[in-house]
């Protein structure tokens, strides 16, 4: 059998080499079984040559060549480019040591649950803000949220407690667009509730969460705040931007509201696209001695709904 006589590239594929070549992908197959070039071999050195490829294309981009892209850009499974990428760096090539480094692979997983909104906060944020910042909060009280987190330049409020933040009417006048807002409005509903100048109840002994961050008098006028809070951040928000809803449900005059199932769905009338929820385990809740006579479940979590404008 007379050998074939094709300019055979090793790294390659053997479609790649048959277009080079000018020959079918079977002479190409022929070519290596008579050369006894290995298919898994070959497979090996084209696989890491792509993955090298495709990180010298990003690079000279400017693009940050991350394990997610780097699986878009492949064609390769999230396994597949850990292990070529692992094998890179066990070689010692330097110039993608600190990619593979840095592959998101290689931080912890994001989870839907999490123990403390700093958690909840920063997977947003890596998974959702390229920025890696807030750029503002409609409901900023005195910004605990941001404590150990990069603070939004914007702050508002509805009854601003500290120097830098804003009545929250006054978002109405911003002109310029923002790429990510968060929302964090009170959700008790207390009827009977007379509020002060400064959004804290006056009814003596009244609930703590709502002395501390206010409440509302009906389910109507929650709506109408979050209705408010959502028209907003869709206004100031670019294209695709992201809004962050922190919210719970709520119980009022013995009867279930779940406010977040009311948020998503009017956030999407409004022109938002829901793209994630986490949910924040709360270990502790103040029980007070109504809860003998339970008939709800007593609610340990609230949700970060993550939104982006469309
Ligand atoms: C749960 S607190 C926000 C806490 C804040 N994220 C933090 O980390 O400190 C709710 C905030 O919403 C504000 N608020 C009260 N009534 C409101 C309303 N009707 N619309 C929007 N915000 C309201 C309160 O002043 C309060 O600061």
């Amino acid at each position: 059998m007379s050998k074939l006589s094709i300019t055979y590239t090793p790294h390659l594929s053997i479609p790649e080499n048959a277009e080079k070549a000018g020959v079918s992908v079977a002479a190409v197959r022929k070519y290596m079984a008579q050369r006894d070039i290995s298919g898994r071999e070959n497979n090996f050195r084209n696989r890491l040559t792509t993955l090298c490829k495709a990180v010298e294309r990003m690079e000279k981009r400017g693009i940050v060549p991350t394990h997610k892209r780097l699986c878009e850009a492949t064609g390769f499974s999230s396994k597949t480019v850990r292990k070529y990428a692992a094998i890179l760096q066990k070689n010692g090539v330097k110039t993608y040591t600190d990619l593979v480094c840095n592959f998101p692979s290689s931080l912890p997983i994001i989870k839907s649950v999490a123990y403390t909104q700093k958690e909840i906060l920063e997977n947003i944020i890596r998974l959702y803000i390229p920025s890696k910042k807030i750029d503002c909060d409609l409901t900023y009280s005195v910004g605990k949220m941001w404590k150990g987190l990069p603070c939004p330049a914007w702050k508002f409020d509805k009854y601003p407690q500290i120097e830098g933040v804003r009545p929250l009417e006054e978002v109405e006048k911003m002109t310029c667009k923002v790429h990510s807002v968060m929302a964090d409005p009170p959700f008790v509903i207390s009827s009977g509730q007379t509020i002060d100048h400064m959004g804290k109840s006056l009814v003596h002994g009244s609930n703590m969460t709502s002395n501390r961050f206010s409440c509302f008098n009906s389910e109507e006028q929650m709506q109408q705040a979050n209705a408010y809070l959502l028209s907003q951040a869709y206004r100031i928000l670019i294209e695709k931007g992201i809004l962050i809803y922190k919210i719970q449900d709520t119980i009022s005059s013995g009867k279930q509201i779940f406010t977040h199932l009311w948020v998503a769905n009017h956030a999407q009338q409004v022109g938002f696209e829901l793209v994630d929820i986490f949910i924040l385990h709360t270990k502790q809740r103040i029980l007070s001695p109504k809860h003998q006579n339970q008939q709800h479940a007593r609610k340990y979590h609230a949700y970060f709904l993550v939104f982006r404008k469309k």
